[in-house]
């Protein structure tokens, strides 16, 4: 079954936000009025607790939230979507990575098939895979072990594997892992200069096998690696990940080091799959596997809990309040650890490559707001960064505060000081400093009349900011597995309501082919190419 084609701008629940948009939100008067704004905006699911009770919002606007996800059939979208319908519609793909993570058949199908099988045979795969090479079982063609696993990959065949191992470097095993995925000769050249051929593994993932950069990037280790080895050496070192099976083998790579991707996984959402290679080898299998089973837990909490009760349904539909009803452009995320740094790059793919759409499922222009932008850095780094225009600047940017009970290394004196900032800014965000609290905090100060009078502007914070408080017991694979689901189904949530294909990128092909054509005017003498006489000179510029 195929998504339904709705326009949201005509549900009546939308009419009504608008209405209600216009009404003024004062979350200290919201708080005021109600002592159990706590307990009736928050969601707890086991080791998680989402307070979105300091959002601009009162049960009338959370009412219509929900109505709108009803009206725009959210509950059958749901259904069509795991059990592997082509909802993919302008690729004629199903969208089933939540399949990778399922530990029961679950009638999830492609083609009339069950997944479920052979979905097992490439994870055992891999576990075994992965096994051997951290036993050292699996040896480089010097006979040594490994001690290095490099990716090669770019967009989702690497921002996944790299957030994930990056998230859970406490966790690692012996195996180094590394990432190569600019094309820029330097990031291939900086990587490579600290690695010993005879010990390195190297993976290339890439979904389609044709990506410019992943190619050559592939290309220019296997010349390295070809320095120091033979091609037939190469089968010892080198893994592909890919749906591209031919090109795979052509490049030189036997077929029993190849790990089949998915065509009804898309790359932004693969990590779950072989794609996720360097996470099973650099952490271990059982980790891989803990972090398959976390977002299977919040798989699990997505489809069978009410809408109001749901944490992903009620994260989008903020988003979709303040994006489509109070005019926010952007959403940044604000882990409380260094571990998560990249979790916003990787949010950055997964969610605007997603919903970054104009145009709705019946071909259409949009007459609406569509994908945020999505932004952030980690605390308390971020709060001497950026910090300062979320207080006091003139953009309404609802942040994402994610934070932990415990901190891996047991520090808990730094632990203490990091979630004290944390309550904070939250705190911070939403109460603000009135006049008359700065009035009598510079008289107290001993500031004079006039002096008073002229800086109390400048120090007046008008609050009012909103945020959502994600608390979770533990930076573990099985919780990081959970929260990185929660937002993958936000990101579909969202994309259901604003009536668009979440699940292709046909944005980002325009740029590829133009780069093609750049490319032969850099090699060849003359540029004989069409370009706008900007693009013509900056050429000759940089060929001179
Ligand atoms: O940037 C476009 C894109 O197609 C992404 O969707 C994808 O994650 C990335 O390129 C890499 O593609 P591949 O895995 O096919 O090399």
């Amino acid at each position: 079954m195929s998504l339904q084609t709705l326009s949201p701008v005509n549900f009546k629940s939308w009419k009504e936000l608008e209405s209600l948009s216009k009404n003024e939100f004062k979350l200290n008067a919201l708080f005021e009025s109600n002592s159990k704004r706590f307990q009736e905006f928050s969601i707890q699911n086991k080791d998680f607790l989402v307070d979105f009770s300091k959002n601009l919002l009162n049960e009338e606007v959370f009412e219509q939230l929900i109505n709108l996800a009803g009206e725009a059939d959210l509950k059958n979208a749901i259904k069509s979507y795991f059990a592997g319908d082509k909802i993919n519609e302008t690729e004629g793909r199903s969208v089933l990575h939540t399949a990778l993570r399922t530990s029961k058949t679950n009638s999830a199908k492609v083609e009339g098939k069950e997944v479920f099988e052979d979905v097992q045979s490439v994870l055992t795969k891999i576990k075994s895979f992965s096994d051997q090479v951290n036993s050292g079982e699996r040896k480089s063609y010097t006979g040594k072990k490994f001690t290095d696993v490099v990716n090669i990959g770019i967009g989702g065949s690497d921002l996944g594997p790299q957030m994930i191992v990056d998230a859970l470097a406490y966790y690692q095993e012996d195996i180094t892992p590394h990432f190569i995925s600019n094309v820029d000769g330097d990031h291939v050249s900086e990587t490579l200069k600290h690695l010993n051929p005879e010990t390195t593994l190297f993976l290339i993932v890439s979904k389609s096998f044709t990506t410019q950069e992943t190619l050559t990037n592939a290309n220019t280790v296997r010349d390295w690696f070809l320095k120091s080895a033979t091609k037939a050496d190469v089968k010892h070192n080198f893994v592909a990940v890919s749906t591209n099976i031919s090109a795979v083998e052509d490049f030189g790579i036997a077929k029993e080091n190849i790990f089949p991707m998915y065509d009804w996984v898309g790359g932004r959402f693969s990590l779950w799959s072989a794609a996720g290679l360097s996470i099973a080898v650099s952490l271990g299998s059982k980790k891989f596997q803990d972090l398959l089973d976390g977002a299977e837990d919040m798989d699990t909490h997505f489809k069978t809990s009410e809408f109001d009760n749901n944490i992903p349904v009620v994260l989008a539909l903020l988003g979709i309040w303040y994006n489509n009803f109070l005019g926010a452009e952007s959403e940044a995320i604000i882990p409380y650890t260094q571990y998560l740094q990249k979790l916003a790059p990787y949010l950055q793919q997964a969610s605007m490559e997603s919903n970054g759409k104009s145009v709705d499922r019946a071909g259409v222009k949009v007459n609406y707001q569509t994908g945020t932008i999505v932004w952030g850095e980690p605390g308390t780094n971020s709060q001497h960064a950026f910090f300062q225009l979320i207080h006091q600047g003139t953009k309404l940017i609802p942040s994402d505060f994610i934070g932990f009970k415990n901190s891996l290394h047991g520090n808990s004196k730094h632990h203490d000081i990091l979630m004290a900032n944390y309550f904070a800014q939250t705190e911070a965000l939403m109460k603000g400093k009135s006049k008359e609290e700065v009035h009598k905090e510079l008289e107290n100060n001993g500031l004079s009349v006039e002096e008073i009078q002229k800086l109390l502007p400048f120090k007046v914070f008008d609050g009012n900011k909103p945020t959502t408080s994600i608390l979770i017991d533990e930076l573990t694979p099985r919780s990081l597995g959970k929260l990185v689901s929660m937002y993958e189904h936000k990101i579909f949530v969202q994309g259901v309501i604003w009536n668009i294909f979440s699940y292709d990128q046909w944005g980002v092909e325009l740029g590829k082919q133009l780069a093609k054509n750049t490319l032969k005017d850099i090699e060849s003498s003359q540029i004989e190419n069409q370009h706008d006489s900007s693009t013509t000179e900056l050429l000759k510029y940089y060929k001179s």
